[in-house]
């Protein structure tokens, strides 16, 4: 078999993740601190794959070009293709038929993040040469995925995407390897019901024309960051497996309890931070708590308030809160402070649908 190109999907409007997703792209909000972008790229190149495509959107392209550049800095070589319109998953593919050419390939979609990689995949892959490879998992929501209907000795019979009423609770996880009968298939669908070429419609139509799909069921966990409960449940389950490095200033007056990362220039005084959590490069965290599973981005000033189970990015100031601040998103450089004296009242400069609960 020819060497597996990669091809990862970083187009798409993030409508779940707004307001982040305004003003950035989905595949670059960080999940402890490293965009989920990253994640995807580092996985195939550790399974081997180095030569990757990433689709782009025309709106946030240039932005994923900045993060991810020519793929160097992962031993990879990125070539960048602009997807017109998000047409759907299947006209990502066909998109990609020059880059592709006669490689099998990988295509994974650039927010989704897989424990265990690619590797033991893309060897099962190459040694059975199926037309196509599908990742399976378990959900508590088919409706929202493609899913499969398996028969009793666990070949897939069919796909749907969406269904109203899922013949199973096992979902298509956005990571599919094929051969290139796909563009075939790809080219012969109709708009579904949502106006997109379905990738899970061109792979049901391999299986009808009786062509080998293999799956497999996923060990470890799977995550589709696509919304904020998912980045947080991200952020939670990578964070889980830190390793403790610190870069950055403890006082003695600090204290730094299990697993944590304290990047280089970062700054704790007097302040409490207990793991699993990660401190970013020049943040300076004063006076203050920060808990479990939270991700504190590059240069945050957290000072006088409590953080936890949160995902905090670059440049953002957190002062004086007065209640600890849980399961939420900070953008880049968002301003959350307090007034100290009288009146206590809410003054606030609040982006397009950004969502703030008080307590
Ligand atoms: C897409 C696929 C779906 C798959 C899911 C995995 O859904 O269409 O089959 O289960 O990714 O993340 P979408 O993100 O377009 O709703």
């Amino acid at each position: 078999m020819e060497p597996l190109k990669g091809l990862i999907l970083s187009g798409g409007a993030g409508t779940r993740l707004r307001p982040i997703t305004h003003t950035s792209a989905k595949q670059l909000v960080p999940v402890a601190n490293k965009p989920v972008l990253f994640y995807g790229i580092e996985a195939l190149v550790e399974a081997g794959v180095k030569e990757i495509g990433i689709i782009i959107a025309p709106e946030t392209g240039d932005e994923i070009r900045a993060a991810a550049g020519d793929g160097s800095q992962f031993g990879a070589e990125i070539t960048y293709i602009v997807q017109d319109s998000p047409a759907g998953l299947a006209h990502a593919v066909l998109t990609a038929e020059d880059f592709i050419g006669s490689s099998p390939f990988v295509m994974y979609l650039g927010d989704n993040l897989l424990r265990d990689g690619l590797r033991g995949l893309v060897s099962t892959f190459t040694e059975h040469e199926p037309d196509a490879l599908i990742l399976l998992t378990p959900v508590d929501d088919p409706e929202s995925y493609g899913v499969a209907e398996l028969d009793g000795e666990d070949n897939i019979v069919r796909l749907i995407e969406k269904p109203k009423d899922p013949p199973s609770n096992l979902a298509l996880v956005g990571v599919y390897l094929f051969q290139n009968l796909i563009f075939d298939a790809a080219r012969s669908l109709e708009p579904s019901w949502r106006g997109e070429l379905e990738i899970t419609e061109a792979i049901d139509k391999l299986i009808d024309d009786g062509r080998t799909v293999r799956s497999e069921v996923v060990r470890g966990w799977w995550k589709d960051t696509g919304q904020l409960a998912d980045m947080l449940e991200a952020n939670r389950l990578v964070l889980e497996e830190l390793v403790t490095e610190i870069e950055g200033d403890v006082d003695e007056d600090s204290k730094v309890e299990g697993r944590v990362v304290i990047g280089p220039g970062a700054k704790l005084e007097r302040a409490v931070v207990r793991g699993p959590a990660v401190i970013g490069a020049g943040a300076h965290i004063e006076d203050a708590f920060i808990g479990p599973y939270t991700s504190i981005g590059d240069d945050v000033h957290v000072r006088r308030s409590e953080v936890e189970n949160s995902i905090v990015l670059s440049g953002s100031v957190v002062e004086d809160l007065g209640t600890r601040m849980e399961a939420s998103l900070l953008g880049k450089e968002v301003k959350l402070t307090r007034s100290q004296g009288m009146p206590q009242t809410l003054q606030l400069l609040v982006g397009d649908r950004s969502e703030i609960k008080l307590v």
